[in-house]
């Protein structure tokens, strides 16, 4: 059985620049649509398991259960889909992939919902992505989030509801996301945020008609015939694009008030530009009335409507999370309104962590020939014994690093997801072509992002608040260029090692793998020391430079990442993050036994 969960979502900016995006397919001039969607912390939660047919139960707005089951026909799931209401949903996004995946069928309860329906908030979207991502994941289909997203789009398709393109961002789960619609291609990237941004979002319980405001607005496209239309043309157009590209930087630098004042503005020329073409809806006096009282300016930054805008609710930028309870209690008080916080938080410079696990372990043999060398032993901080790869995972957890991908052999994931169920992701290296290698086959899971990698075989503590991945990651924020983590090495140990050198204060000049001892005397000595190289967060050059070697090469039988990571030293510079703590070896025996003796002592 596996769990579920997809929240709901807000447009910040952007919105209606969706299906505007998508008449560039009728109308080349229509400039591509770009928005900011924040997911919502509420959503909905399921659990979910293979089975023959389509199981669904579920719990109606009375809180009583209510349930389903359909064979999983295409004709049959198609005919549901059709007949609009909740279970449409899931048939529909179950017709759409079993005509293009072989998936079985799926026992989905769906458990709680905590996303206020009919708000906005894009349940339905949430639902479809919510079947979507059951069936890859039971059926091991390997989608990716795009991928989901597709599927789920397909499937609503096939029921009554038509939502736009822009509620798709649930599949993204938290955070904000930058999406651009361009004809029928989508593009939906995560963005990065420099300080907490604090949202408030309120229902303001009046009177809005979206069909009417959809139907209105779509008249000005795809050719705009009048200047009114001309006018929504370049609101959608050049407007948004330069109110995104302000907000997007803005965000990225923490320059939240400067974020609000473009929310304020953004409502302004929506006003000027959108209003006169739907004049009834958009008119919008609740939410004028609430946007213009001067009470709310002590609490917060910038404001605006939401989704397709009229009296249907309204969003803020509030200063802080203090600021944000005083408006909602006050919301409440003066409009009788309810309204909902959203906190999110200042984006990891490093969300990502790579542990290849997929060597042989020779020098721990013959150990290794009955257990995996990352699987030994090791008694934690808590007291309990536990295989040495699950501290280093709870450790890279507590250090804020959010998703992990182990690399492993096929055939090996149950194994993996008995201990961390599924917290971790996978990659593959069936052969052992070096820990290069190893590294290379996780370029997709890093998709373009800086990633900590880290030896399998390797704990490390902390002599300071932050633990060594901490550290870590504060050094790579700095510079954000390749960041390797050393610890200084005895003369004697460096040839079971890489040595890194300094070139002057943090910048590090050359690495050498398993050098002699000689070599290392004559050669990596900075200030005396010698440094060895245990943990990094490579950046995606580092990747472009495996995938040169490997594919330029194809009797490699060792690939290393010292050689990679040499070569971007060397154009790009790389820094040396001295950490001050200690490592824990797991790979040699001696070294086993004083981390065995030694690890987890309080
Ligand atoms: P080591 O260099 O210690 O290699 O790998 P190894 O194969 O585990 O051990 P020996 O040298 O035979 O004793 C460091 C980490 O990189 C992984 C290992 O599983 C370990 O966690 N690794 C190494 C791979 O995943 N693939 C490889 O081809 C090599």
């Amino acid at each position: 059985m596996i769990k579920l969960f997809v929240p709901g979502r807000i447009c910040l900016f952007g919105e209606h620049s969706d299906w505007a995006g998508q008449m560039r397919k009728f109308n080349s001039d229509i400039r591509p649509g770009l928005a900011l969607v924040v997911c919502t912390e509420q959503g909905i939660y399921a659990n979910a398991e293979c089975s023959e047919k389509l199981i669904i139960t579920s719990l109606d707005s009375d809180d009583k259960e209510i349930s389903a089951e359909y064979n999983m026909h295409l004709p049959e799931l198609r005919k549901v889909a059709s007949e609009g209401g909740f279970f449409s949903y899931i048939a529909g996004v179950a017709a759409y992939m079993l005509n293009y995946y072989r998936i079985g069928g799926m026992t989905l309860n769906i458990l709680k919902m905590t996303l206020p329906q009919k708000k906005g908030l894009s349940s339905s979207a949430a639902i479809c992505t919510l079947t979507a991502r059951g069936f890859n994941k039971l059926y091991n289909l390997n989608l990716t989030t795009h991928g989901e997203m597709e599927c789920a789009y397909g499937g609503e398709q096939l029921t009554p509801s038509r939502c736009g393109r822009l509620d798709q961002a649930v599949a993204f789960d938290k955070g904000i996301v930058h999406m651009k619609f361009d004809g029928d291609r989508l593009n939906v990237n995560p963005a990065k945020i420099g300080a907490p941004l604090y949202l408030v979002f309120a229902d303001l319980n009046a009177e809005k008609d979206t069909m009417t405001i959809l139907r209105d607005l779509n008249s000005a496209y795809p050719y705009p015939k009048t200047s009114e239309h001309r006018g929504l043309h370049i609101l959608l157009g050049e407007i948004n694009e330069r109110i995104i590209g302000e907000v997007t930087a803005a965000l990225e630098e923490g320059n939240i008030q400067h974020a609000g004042k473009l929310m304020t503005e953004a409502q302004s020329l929506f006003d000027t530009y959108a209003v006169s073409l739907s004049p009834e809806e958009l008119a919008s006096p609740t939410l004028h009335t609430v946007l213009n009282d001067t009470a709310l300016k002590q609490w917060v930054f910038g404001g605006k409507g939401v989704g397709s805008q009229g009296d249907g609710a309204v969003q803020f930028i509030v200063r802080d999370s203090e600021c944000g309870t005083k408006l909602i209690n006050y919301l409440h008080k003066t409009y009788g309104i309810l309204a909902y916080s959203i906190a999110i938080p200042k984006t990891a410079a490093v969300r990502k962590a790579v542990i290849p696990v997929a060597g042989h372990g020779t020098r721990m043999l013959p150990a290794t020939s009955v257990i995996k060398k990352d699987l030994l032993p090791v008694v934690d901080f808590d007291g309990k014994a536990k295989p040495m790869l699950q501290i280093l995972v709870e450790n890279l957890r507590s250090s804020d690093v959010e998703e992990i991908c182990l690399v492993i052999h096929h055939g090996e994931e149950e194994l993996y997801q008995s201990l961390f169920g599924d917290t971790v992701e996978f990659a593959y290296q069936d052969d052992a072509l070096g820990f290069g290698h190893a590294v290379l086959q996780s370029e997709r899971f890093a998709d373009g992002e800086p990633v900590i990698v880290c030896l399998g075989d390797h704990l490390f503590t902390s002599n300071t608040e932050e633990s060594a991945f901490t550290q870590l990651i504060a050094a790579y924020e700095k510079s954000k260029q390749l960041t390797i983590g050393l610890f200084e090495l005895p003369l004697a140990a460096t040839p079971h090692y890489g040595v890194a050198k300094f070139a002057a204060e943090t910048a590090l000049s050359v690495l050498v793998e398993k050098p002699t001892v000689e070599y290392a005397k004559q050669n990596l000595q900075s200030n005396g020391k010698y440094y060895g190289m245990f943990m990094y967060v490579i950046t995606p050059h580092v990747y472009a430079e495996l995938r040169y070697e490997f594919d330029g090469n194809n009797t490699v039988e060792n690939l290393q990442l010292t050689s990679a990571l040499n070569r971007v030293t060397r154009k790009f510079g790389a820094i040396g993050a001295i950490i001050s703590g200690r490592r824990y070896d797991i790979g040699l025996p001696e070294q086993y036994r004083i981390t065995v003796a030694d690890y987890g002592r309080v």
